[in-house]
């Protein structure tokens, strides 16, 4: 077959990645030991048992979970690190990497640990023939006050992170919430991405756009059920990052075979095929484009849009996008 050897071969931008959600099993096991941390699960067999998820929620609980065994910024090196490689591997030649830093400052662990680590992998990923960049994400069932106090810990590193999002839980928390904070990260000359219409409702979509003025939205699947909003995403380019496997394993969609990623193609949309948190979804950017691939029937022409469409969508210099094509 020679559409799954081009699936595999292509350059490929990665928009949409938590680090946090790349973290194995095994990795999470063997940072517990080397730090002490206590797990509430006594092997990598009895963790990968619990990784049955019904929506974000569920999946956020056992997600928050694993992060507790980084504390040091070789941690966080390492786990970018086995990232990257796996990256490599699949022709990913520019990755944007988020990273949740309120889920390790609430711990005990400095701004600068996290970033330091992180911030070395991104550095040493030149070797591997990736462009990595990170940005910042606040959780949003967290306070402004705490989005606030979180973006002045992280502004002594403003040159070793591209941008902010917003990810956690959707439901309940729309992006109104965080007007304020996007605003001063904009006068901070930081692009601007959020999670919005993966669980809810295009109306966050829309307030992600008009109220935050992102630059992208990431998931947004929900958007085709608002035709005025699929027009303004086409009319303006904007790129959506979609996970299938993600959907898939939170239940967004019951199957691959009814994944949207084909409408919103269709219509003109810059959609982007993503990991998401690979380790917990099963699968790396490959995984998601082969398995999507074969479940919804999508072509060779298809491919070339969504590898395009990747660069495109990505914050790198257009220098820098020429050389990845
Ligand atoms: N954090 C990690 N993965 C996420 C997702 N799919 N949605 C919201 N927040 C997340
Ligand atoms: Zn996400």
């Amino acid at each position: 077959e020679r559409l799954p050897a081009l699936l595999a071969a292509m350059p490929k931008a990665e928009l949409h990645i938590h680090i946090e959600g790349s973290l194995e099993p095994e990795l999470i096991f063997a940072l517990a030991q080397r730090n002490g941390v206590a797990l509430p699960y006594t092997d990598v067999e009895e963790l990968r048992r619990a990784y049955a998820f019904t929506n974000l929620q569920s999946f956020l609980d056992i997600y928050y979970a694993g992060a507790s065994v980084l504390l040091q910024p070789q941690d966080f090196y390492d786990m970018a690190w086995a990232y990257l490689q796996r990256a490599a591997a699949d022709h990913v030649v520019r990755a944007e990497i988020f990273f949740d830093p309120q889920t390790h400052t609430a711990r005990g662990v400095a701004m600068e640990t996290v970033i330091d680590g992180l911030s070395r992998a991104c550095r040493d990923a030149r070797q591997l023939g990736v462009d990595a960049e990170l940005i910042l994400c606040f959780l949003r069932h967290l306070s402004e006050e705490e989005a606030f106090a979180t973006l002045e810990q992280a502004l002594p590193f403003r040159d070793r992170f591209i941008g902010v999002g917003l990810d956690s839980s959707e439901l309940g928390h729309p992006p109104e919430k965080f007007t304020r904070v996007f605003d001063a990260c904009r006068r901070h000359g930081l692009h601007l991405v959020a999670h919005a219409g993966e669980e809810g409702p295009p109306a966050y979509v829309w307030s992600a756009l008009d109220v935050l003025k992102v630059e992208r939205i990431d998931h947004g699947v929900q958007s085709t059920k608002d035709p005025a909003l699929m027009k303004r995403l086409a009319q303006d380019g904007i790129p959506l990052t979609v996970c299938p496997l993600s959907n898939l394993k939170l239940c967004v969609f019951p199957q691959l075979e009814q994944h949207n990623l084909r409408e919103l193609l269709d219509a003109g949309l810059v959609a982007t095929v993503n990991s998401d948190d690979p380790a917990y979804f099963g699968g790396y950017m490959n995984a998601n484009f082969l398995q999507t691939f074969a479940a919804t029937g999508l072509d060779a022409h298809h491919a070339y849009r969504l590898a395009r469409n990747s660069f495109e969508g990505s914050f790198a210099e257009p220098a820098a996008r020429r050389r990845y094509v």
